[in-house]
């Protein structure tokens, strides 16, 4: 993770392609939608997504889901517990970050499990693969790529490079998605600029603050440099905000602890009707939603 503040839930107008794509254009095979959820942080973070995914679902009927965990387990990694929880609410694939290796007991779950991906720039003795390939029930095929960015966080290669072996070890499939985990928001849009007539779409991820530049790029890749965590606005980046501007006032060491105050989801909808092309990215900034109240 690398943060901050509630109000009524704020969706963007969807950000359409270059010159507008004509709707309708292409084979209809192509067609899906993707829903993308930044940082899950802590359990808070985790039951946020579970209680608006019904609502996501109903509104958008994404073909895939795809969230990112690095955070979900009490702020820092993810356990096979919290992994399969995800699963079991019908996630497709789950992303991870800089944070991947914080659990232990996920090393042979992460070579186990297809469906969850670390950057795949990472060295290739490390546990897990940063590739996978996930079907819909129509049989659209989604590749997912994990990548890391360089400034500030640990990585075996660059993610320019790794980028190609990653897109030939996918081979044939509908649309691409790629997380590209990163500090620096100019590895992120230079990947995007990179990628743009190849992939589906490239999201950012980390800071855990969505940015305000969603578009589709001239080519057709969907993009945004961070889609933000899901998780609790009300700290900072996810951490108790007592804590942390403690920790920022004295500059001594201080045990953080997950913030579960005011939370919210933060991802996108991207919209393809052809392969390996967005038509739009549109926001999704929503807070959890109220329980119903008691009779
Ligand atoms: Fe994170
Ligand atoms: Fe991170």
């Amino acid at each position: 993770m690398a943060e901050p503040q509630a109000g009524p839930e704020l969706r963007a107008p969807a950000a359409s392609g270059p010159a507008g794509a004509p709707a309708g254009e292409g084979p209809p095979d192509g067609a899906a939608s993707i829903l993308f959820v930044g940082d899950l942080v802590g359990s808070i973070g985790r039951h946020t997504l579970l209680d608006c995914l019904p609502i996501l679902r109903e509104r958008y009927a994404p073909t895939f889901v795809v969230v990112n965990g690095e955070n979900v387990a009490g702020g820092l990694g993810i356990t096979p517990k919290a992994a399969d929880q995800l699963f079991a609410a019908g996630i497709d694939a789950i992303t991870l970050g800089n944070h991947a290796y914080h659990r232990r007991e996920i090393y042979p779950y992460l070579d186990n499990q297809p469906r969850i991906v670390r950057p795949a720039n990472y060295l290739r003795g490390q546990p897990g693969r940063g590739v996978c390939v996930v079907s819909s029930a129509s049989g659209l095929r989604l590749g997912v790529i994990n990548l890391s960015g360089s400034l500030y966080l640990r990585t075996g290669r660059s993610a320019f490079i790794e980028i190609e072996s990653a897109l030939q070890e996918l081979g044939e499939v509908d649309h691409i998605l790629v997380d590209m985990h990163a500090e620096a928001t100019s590895e992120k849009v230079g990947l995007g600029w990179h990628l743009d007539g190849r992939v589906s779409a490239v999201v950012g991820t980390h800071t855990h603050i969505p940015t305000a530049d969603a578009r589709v790029l001239p080519q057709g890749t969907a993009y945004i440099t961070d889609v933000g965590m899901t998780g609790p606005r009300g700290g900072v980046i996810g951490v108790k905000r007592e804590l942390a501007v403690q920790a920022m006032l004295t500059q001594m060491p201080i045990r953080f602890e997950t913030s579960a105050e005011d939370p919210w989801l933060n991802g996108v909808l991207v919209r393809c009707s052809k392969r390996l092309r967005a038509d739009s990215i549109e926001q999704v900034l929503m807070p959890r939603p109220a329980p119903p109240a008691a009779a």
